[in-house]
């Protein structure tokens, strides 16, 4: 699904990525690790397509990013879920809305009756539902993340990018996102999130990657207590 070889990212100069190589196929669940502007978040934009390496080939679904038309790009992002470090919502639409709009942008009235019970479900698996018709730019931090993990997974996407997802959550609702996401890659989507939180390494065992000052220092399964 994601192959990168050598991949490099220079930003003025710097290079923040470098020579990073791994695979990602169907059903993995990797863990994304590595201290603070080790690279995390510019690997995932990256994976999200939101970007392109400096250097070396980066391939997702089989397409070399490099070389991608637009169309099939768009493609191509139909089929990503990626919810961002900075969470981004339309602050004038409500909850509902900015979730329905990753489905449709015809608006709520174009949606099937399947695609609004789906919302609900998330909404309600996420502990929004009483937010459904308030407006984005009145949630607090921990909702708005939340509505940004339901807006990536209601297409069901097959590659799932999370760039610490958990980070603004209580207890209830880390493991309510932990659970959505295992489940999503029990259904078959690859799934890679970037975290700093022990406990979820621990609880959910997953394979990682390391990241440390823009290079990958490991790549396998962490024993239990190894964190
Ligand atoms: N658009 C950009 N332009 C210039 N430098 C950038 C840009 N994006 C990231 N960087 C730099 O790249 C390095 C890695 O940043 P990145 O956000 O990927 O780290 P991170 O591992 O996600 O950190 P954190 O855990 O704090 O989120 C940092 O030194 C950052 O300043
Ligand atoms: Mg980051």
């Amino acid at each position: 699904m994601l192959t990168l070889r050598q991949v490099n990212k220079v930003y003025h100069g710097e290079k923040v990525l470098d020579q990073i190589s791994f695979d990602v196929k169907r059903g993995n669940f990797l863990y994304l690790l590595g201290g603070s502007g080790a690279g995390k978040s510019t690997l995932l934009r990256m994976l999200a397509t939101e970007e392109l390496p400096s250097d070396g080939s980066l391939t997702v679904f089989g397409y070399d990013l490099k070389k991608v038309p637009p169309t099939t790009l768009k493609a191509m992002r139909q089929a990503i879920g990626y919810i961002p470090q900075k969470v981004r919502l339309i602050p004038d639409l409500t909850v509902f809305d900015n979730i329905a709009l990753s489905l449709t942008l015809a608006g709520r009235r174009t949606l099937s009756l399947d695609a609004k019970s789906k919302i609900a479900e998330l909404l309600g698996q996420l502990g929004l539902m009483s937010k459904s018709e308030t407006l984005a730019g009145n949630l607090s931090g921990g909702e708005s993340q939340r509505v940004a993990v339901a807006r990536a997974l209601v297409r069901s996407p097959e590659l799932i990018i999370a760039d610490e997802p958990t980070g603004a959550q209580d207890f209830n609702e880390v493991w309510a996102i932990m659970d959505l996401l295992v489940k999503a890659s029990q259904r078959g989507a690859a799934v890679i999130v970037a975290t700093h939180d022990r406990e979820i390494i621990k609880r959910v065992q997953n394979s990682c990657l390391v990241l440390k000052e823009g290079r990958l220092q490991t790549q396998g399964y962490r024993e239990r207590g190894a964190y």
